[in-house]
């Protein structure tokens, strides 16, 4: 089974029931790549569109640059993932491609907007969807292998996934999604570093305070809930909101991997040092020992 049991020691809502966790279904497909298929082609097409995007100030071009190279640490993670899981071939082929394009709205999105962030622009995700029918990448592929690398650039950002997903698009889903939030994590950490300038397209526009946070957004993390980007007012929020994304974590290798990069060491050691973080920290800490 490559999901993990519910553990005895935490949460009913942590691992477990959780309405968009995916199950582990009939891995097998009943279509085949062409013989033509190479991955290589796919990332030639992806280095050619996102240097289009590389305009602009230096900021500007260094923006774009965190989402070319996010980009292809999340394809590096993916294969991590998939070397973890029985995948076959044809799925580990369409989970790569869609570890490679999850983002790529992100550069339409910025070239007309100057944000990442979807509330006050376009859902980058679906924003990819359309990005990827425009220009046809995927017109090669069986119809099926392309329902699935759609579905997870559409779905990868989303805080739930729905109900009626197919099972196998799900899994594929949530393959992308660990990837994502795995390197999100070390992007965000980078940036919370006191030595580096606050960005605030990275940090989404939220107000930079050494102490302040929105308690409503810690409860929720202490019942492991996922934090609702709506709510965030300050950059601790944020780094709060990471803090619940090791909740949503679908695949044993992505909390191993939390584990051996001290993801948690490094997020409360920017976070204020009051009580109520040092119990959480206990809490995730313990959580994660547990998976
Ligand atoms: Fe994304």
């Amino acid at each position: 089974m490559p999901f993990p049991k519910p553990s005895p020691e935490v949460g009913p809502s942590l691992w477990t029931a959780a309405p968009d966790r995916p199950a582990a279904p009939d891995l097998q497909v009943n279509w085949t790549l062409p013989a033509t298929y190479r991955f290589h082609l796919y990332e030639e097409w992806f280095h050619l569109f996102t240097q289009g995007f590389r305009q602009g100030s230096a900021f500007d071009v260094g923006n774009v640059d965190i989402k070319i190279n996010h980009s292809r640490r999340v394809l590096a993670l993916a294969r991590r993932l998939t070397g973890s899981l029985p995948l076959p071939p044809e799925l580990q082929e369409v989970t790569h491609l869609a570890a490679l394009f999850h983002d790529i709205g992100r550069f339409p999105q910025y070239a007309r907007y100057q944000t990442f962030y979807d509330q006050k622009s376009v859902n980058h995700g679906l924003q990819g969807v359309r990005t990827l029918k425009a220009h046809g990448v995927l017109a090669a592929l069986p119809a099926a292998a392309q329902k699935l690398v759609l579905a997870a650039v559409g779905l990868h950002n989303r805080r739930t996934l729905p109900t009626g997903l197919a099972p196998v698009a799900r899994y594929v889903t949530g393959i992308i999604r660990d990837a994502d939030k795995l390197d999100i994590f070390a992007v965000m950490l980078a940036h919370f570093h006191p030595d580096v300038p606050p960005n605030k397209v990275v940090n989404l526009g939220l107000t930079v305070h050494p102490t302040n946070y929105t308690p409503a957004i810690l409860t929720a993390v202490r019942q492991r809930h996922m934090v609702n980007y709506l709510d965030m007012v300050w950059v601790n929020d944020f780094k709060l909101l990471l803090c619940s994304w090791l909740y949503d974590l679908n695949i044993p290798v992505s909390r191993a991997i939390v584990r051996e990069r001290g993801y948690v060491e490094q997020l409360f050691a920017y976070l204020p040092a009051a009580p109520e973080f040092i119990s959480l920290r206990q809490q995730v800490a313990r959580d994660l020992a547990a998976a």
